[in-house]
């Protein structure tokens, strides 16, 4: 805090101007057609006491929005889709193919329902191959690749804060039980529990070592990985810097540079330094700032009704307990870089000091009911958990046959349904045009839920509905 505050000063009787915090490059004539004009200096902006929100949310917007294009460095003639930077094995003779990429031109292009940085149709699918062996592929054969819709944005802030708040106090709890272990010189059991979703259980013993086998919907680092279809990417931040170089061909420099390559030009077309850490910290600005979905105002009575009546059916017949209906947040500060992320996406040990994004300086944060601790309580409609979701009785969910990063198949993190009513077509590949289809499609562990659903009078099943369509992302 002294030190923030002291840094702060520094930068004030310096006279750190905004514009040496943030340009843009004065040799553009105003007909450029080079996308990516401006930068920031996220080393300044910390130091600067400036707002980061203020000055950072317009240019990730702008971001968000732009199409790419080669005098950007847009195109990886030499480099695959996959996370980790790889050489390609054949260049291809196709700059653009919806299979490996580039498949689009902006990020805005898939995610564009209701408004940007919102869901997509089926045409904006994309077929997820990262990490699979080969990354260079061009058929929708299943053994290549995944196909998923795009899913929403709006609130993923929140749903960041919130999985970083159940990480740490996940590792808390292994902290605890390993010491306890060592302590009593006998093996010591513990069952994760936060925000009052659990995780299964945890064995440590004395020597410091730790059995995972009873682990639930979480991976084995104990860190929550809320984003993607499958839940298997922990942070906006690394997220973003693996789409600009999977959709667009666009290489942070936090990944693709010297420093892992050995090479300002991992993928060999002519442009060095394509995407900064301050053009990244835009985006991700822009992305966790974006307001969360809301419920549809001025409903016709009738559906009001229904959608209460469907509201009270959703949580007897046990959805909501995946999808909760809300959980709750102690801190509203979103540190950029995170605590979570690892080496290839900029850390919070690579900064002087993280920007600090104050969430609760935002009219559409404020609005958000609090508990009577004050927490916010994020309306999210989900537990940020990977369950299994198809069985052999009920297989639509179990479609894709490569396991992502070793995740089973048949599991994925549950969907968030805030804004649900605006984010048609539904399920992970978005080849399910009804809500309806998309709850009788639930098998493994809604089992239960889905056949109490089965068993509602038709009247009631179409109260649910009410309540779905009743949440949405506001235009
Ligand atoms: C070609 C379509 C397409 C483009 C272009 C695209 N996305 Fe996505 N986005 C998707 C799909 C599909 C998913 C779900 C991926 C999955 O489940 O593996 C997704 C998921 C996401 C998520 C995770 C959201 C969540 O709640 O799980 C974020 C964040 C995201 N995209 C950001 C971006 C950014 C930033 C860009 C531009 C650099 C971008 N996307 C470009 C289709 C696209
Ligand atoms: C065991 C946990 C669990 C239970 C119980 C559960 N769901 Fe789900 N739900 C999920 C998961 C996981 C998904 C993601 C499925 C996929 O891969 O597309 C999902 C997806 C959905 C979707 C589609 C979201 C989208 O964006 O396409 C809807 C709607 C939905 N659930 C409604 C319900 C309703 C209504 C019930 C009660 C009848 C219910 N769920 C019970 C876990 C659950």
């Amino acid at each position: 805090m002294i030190r923030n505050f002291c840094r702060a000063t520094l930068a004030l009787t310096l006279g750190l101007a905004l514009s040496q915090i943030s340009h843009a490059d004065p040799d553009l004539p105003p007909w450029s057609e080079k996308a990516i004009q401006e930068d920031v200096d996220i080393e300044a902006l910390a130091a600067s006491g400036q707002d980061p929100i203020a000055v950072l949310q317009p240019l990730g917007e702008r971001l968000f929005s732009a199409k790419f294009t080669t005098l950007d460095g847009a195109g990886r003639p030499d480099a695959t889709g996959a996370i980790v930077p790889t050489k390609v094995r054949r260049q291809s003779h196709l700059t653009f193919q919806r299979l490996a990429g580039l498949d689009a031109n902006a990020c805005a292009s898939c995610h564009n329902e209701p408004v940007a940085g919102g869901s997509g149709a089926f045409t904006a699918n994309v077929f997820v191959s990262e990490g699979f062996t080969s990354a260079d592929f061009d058929t929708i054969d299943p053994q290549f690749s995944n196909e998923r819709n795009t899913n929403a944005i709006q609130g993923a802030g929140l749903i960041e804060l919130l999985a970083r708040e159940m990480t740490s106090e996940l590792r808390k709890q292994r902290k605890n039980v390993l010491a306890k272990a060592r302590a009593n010189g006998r093996p010591e059991q513990i069952a994760l529990e936060t925000k009052g979703v659990s995780f299964g259980s945890l064995t440590a013993y004395p020597d410091g070592t730790l059995e995972v086998s009873e682990l639930d919907g979480i991976d084995d680092d104990l860190t929550l990985r809320p984003f993607s279809q499958k839940g298997v990417f922990p942070s906006l931040r690394q997220f973003t810097v693996n789409a600009m170089n999977a959709h667009h061909g666009i290489q942070s420099t936090e990944r693709f540079g010297s420093k892992w390559t050995g090479t300002d030009d991992f993928d060999a077309d002519g442009h060095t330094t394509e995407m900064t850490p301050g053009q990244i910290s835009a985006l991700v600005a822009w992305q966790a700032t974006l307001p969360a979905p809301t419920r549809k105002e001025n409903l016709p009575d009738i559906w009001q009704q229904a959608a209460q009546k469907g509201e009270e059916l959703f949580g007897e017949i046990d959805c909501s307990s995946c999808h909760i209906p809300a959980l709750p947040l102690e801190s509203l500060v979103f540190y950029d870089p995170g605590p979570f992320d690892t080496a290839g996406t900029l850390r919070q040990s690579d900064v002087e000091t993280p920007l600090a994004l104050d969430l609760s300086t935002l009219d559409w944060v404020k609005s958000l009911p609090r508990d009577d601790q004050g927490r916010v309580l994020v309306p999210l409609f989900g537990d940020l958990k990977r369950h299994k979701i198809a069985d052999a009785a009920n297989d639509t969910f179990g479609n894709e046959l490569l396991a992502q990063r070793f995740v089973a198949r048949d599991v994925f993190i549950t969907s968030e349904l805030w804004g649900i009513g605006s984010t048609a077509p539904y399920g992970h590949r978005g080849d399910l045009t009804t809500l309806n289809e998309v709850i009788l499609a639930h098998g493994g562990d809604a089992t239960e839920s889905r056949k109490a659903y089965s068993k509602l009078a038709e009247p009631d099943r179409q109260s649910i509905i009410a309540f779905l369509r009743s949440l949405e992302i506001a235009k």
